[in-house]
Order: C-alpha cells, then sequence, then structure tokens
C-alpha cells in the first residue's frame, strides 16, 4: 500500500503532478517540497482547496522542509532548472547534478524505503546520480523520460494516421534527448506494421518531430518546459506502482547486464510494479538499433563523470 507520496520540486510539472495525485488517487499524505520559500506551501494550499470537487480526504502539505518527505514510499523528483529557450538538457547538468547530490542525501536520511522517479533533466544523468548516491537497490530508482517520449511518439502517429491512440503501439527508448531511439519496427496500428499505413517519408518526419518535441515546446515557452505530458507521464509510473500492475513502461534503468551494459542509466522497457522497475525488458534489437544505444551510452559514459 503506498500511503505517502513526496513531490521535491513545486514549479510546473511537480504543481501539476500534485494535483492529478489528489484529485485522481487517494493518499494519506501528499508532500509537496521546494526550497523556494512559499513556492511549496502556496501550492498546496491551493491544491488543498480543491478538496470538496473531489471529496479528497487526501492530506496535503506544502514546505521548504525536507523533514516533511519522512517515509514516504515514492518520492518524485523534479527539482532544479528546466531548459529556457536555446538550451540543451546536457547544459543544465552541472547545476542540476549537484540539486540531485544534495536531494539524495535528503531521500536516504527522510525516506530510506521509497521508491525514487527522477524527473529532473538531463534525466538520464540525474537518475545515475540518485541510483550511485541513494545507493538504493536498482528497482527503486526510475527516470520518467522514455515513456514521456513514447506519449509524444502515439500522439504524432495518431495526428498523421487518424487512427484511435487505443489502436496504436510504439514506445521510444535510449537517451530521453535528441538522439532517442524511435524505431518504426516499434510502430504499430490496428496490430499491423506502420507501414501499412504511413509511408517512409511520413514515418521519418514522425521520428525527427518526436525526438524534437521537448525542445519545440520550450522555443514556444521561452523560458520553461513542458509540465502536462511529463506530469501525466509521472502519474501512469505512480499508478502502475500504487496498483502493482506489473505494466511494461519504458522508463530509464540503470543497467546491470541488460543489453550487455552495466554500471549506466539509459531507457529501457522495464516491468512497473510495487517494487518500481520489477525487472527490465530486454528486447531483440536491431543492427541500426544496437548502433544507436551503442552511440548513446558513449555519450552518458562521456559526461556521466559529474
Ligand atoms: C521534455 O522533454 C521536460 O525533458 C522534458 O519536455
Amino acid at each position: 500500500m503506498v500511503s505517502k507520496i513526496a513531490l521535491v520540486g513545486a514549479g510546473a510539472v511537480g504543481s501539476t503532478l500534485a494535483f492529478h495525485l489528489f484529485s485522481r488517487l487517494s493518499f494519506k499524505e501528499i508532500a509537496v517540497v521546494d526550497i523556494a520559500a512559499g513556492l511549496a506551501k502556496g501550492v498546496g494550499l491551493d491544491i488543498e482547496d480543491t478538496r470538496s470537487f473531489f471529496n479528497s480526504s487526501t492530506k496535503i502539505t506544502g514546505t521548504d522542509d525536507f523533514c516533511a518527505i519522512a517515509n514516504s514510499d515514492i518520492v518524485v523528483v523534479t527539482a532544479g532548472i528546466a531548459r529556457k529557450e536555446g538550451m540543451s538538457r546536457q547544459d543544465l547538468l552541472k547545476i542540476n547534478a549537484k540539486v540531485a547530490k544534495d536531494v539524495s542525501l535528503q531521500i536516504k536520511k527522510h525516506a530510506p524505503q521509497a521508491i525514487v522517479i527522477v524527473v529532473t533533466n538531463p534525466v538520464d544523468l540525474i537518475t545515475c546520480i540518485f541510483a550511485r548516491e541513494t545507493g538504493f537497490e536498482r528497482g527503486r530508482v526510475l527516470g520518467m523520460g522514455p515513456s514521456l517520449d513514447s506519449a509524444r511518439l502515439l500522439n504524432l502517429l495518431h495526428e498523421a494516421c487518424k487512427i484511435s491512440t487505443s489502436s496504436l503501439e510504439a514506445f521510444t527508448f535510449g537517451l530521453h534527448n535528441n538522439d532517442m531511439i524511435v524505431s518504426s519496427e516499434r510502430m504499430r496500428a490496428k496490430g499491423e506494421s506502420i507501414n501499412k499505413f504511413l509511408n517512409k517519408e511520413a514515418i521519418k518526419k514522425i521520428q525527427d518531430k518526436t525526438s524534437l518535441r521537448g525542445g519545440e515546446i520550450v522555443s514556444f515557452l521561452k523560458n520553461k518546459s513542458a509540465s502536462f505530458a511529463p506530469s501525466v507521464s509521472v502519474f501512469r509510473l505512480i499508478e502502475a506502482i500504487c496498483e502493482d500492475k506489473k505494466e511494461i513502461i519504458p522508463v530509464c534503468a540503470l543497467l546491470q547486464g541488460e543489453y550487455g551494459l552495466s554500471n549506466l542509466c539509459v531507457g529501457v522497457p522495464c516491468m512497473i510494479s510495487r517494487k518500481g522497475i520489477e525487472r527490465v525488458i530486454e528486447i531483440e534489437l536491431s543492427e541500426q538499433e544496437k548502433e544507436k544505444l551503442k552511440k548513446a551510452v558513449e555519450l552518458v559514459k562521456e559526461i556521466s563523470n559529474v
């Protein structure tokens, strides 16, 4: 039973997620923590005022005091700076790596049994930092990146072939950046290959658009990044954990020999349950996918000594 969830970071993603959790699920407590004085407090009070609309009995607290995350079953980390126009997710690394180390210590101290869901970018590297700094077993640290990218891919496929997303199957894996792996072999509509519905040019356009979607949104929002799709992508992971769904969702995981890789975090299909990552799913990769994964791994190794 998941009774308490803590959200570290009360920015657009954290506050939107807090509202989803409060309005759609039931917990003993949701704790929202942010170092910005008053931000988490204001978000908590505002969401609490919606109680009567949902007949919710969930306690929600907003504070700048990390003690509030005590004994949480799940801790979601969105804290750190978000991308601004012209910035890559890698540009955030130096600042957000320090945030990740500080927050890891707080989680170890106050919520040593928690499952940690990392959103802070660059999420593949930041997830590595949480896995290393908390020392938690692999299944309890996961990064939300490819589940967001997969949602975007499904949306873009729907737009192109006007087929309900419930009849579409597609997912991305690899890194949550412009080099993410968006294979047409992984795209199906009505149980058949996507090639039956879209030509190669249309598929290529969708692959490119999916990879660049995060940056496209930042180019319109200017000084902040997406928040609705990221928060719902985290919500889906929390639901799978709370309901022990054993659902296959692509998340950033610390590999321990899977795909011939170890001690690095990269997006792969995983079975998500009350344990967090119950197991990593090893799909058969095409030669092209193997090459792309190898390139992604080189990038992670290159910049992960932070
Ligand atoms: C995105 O892709 C924020 O990384 C997130 O929009």
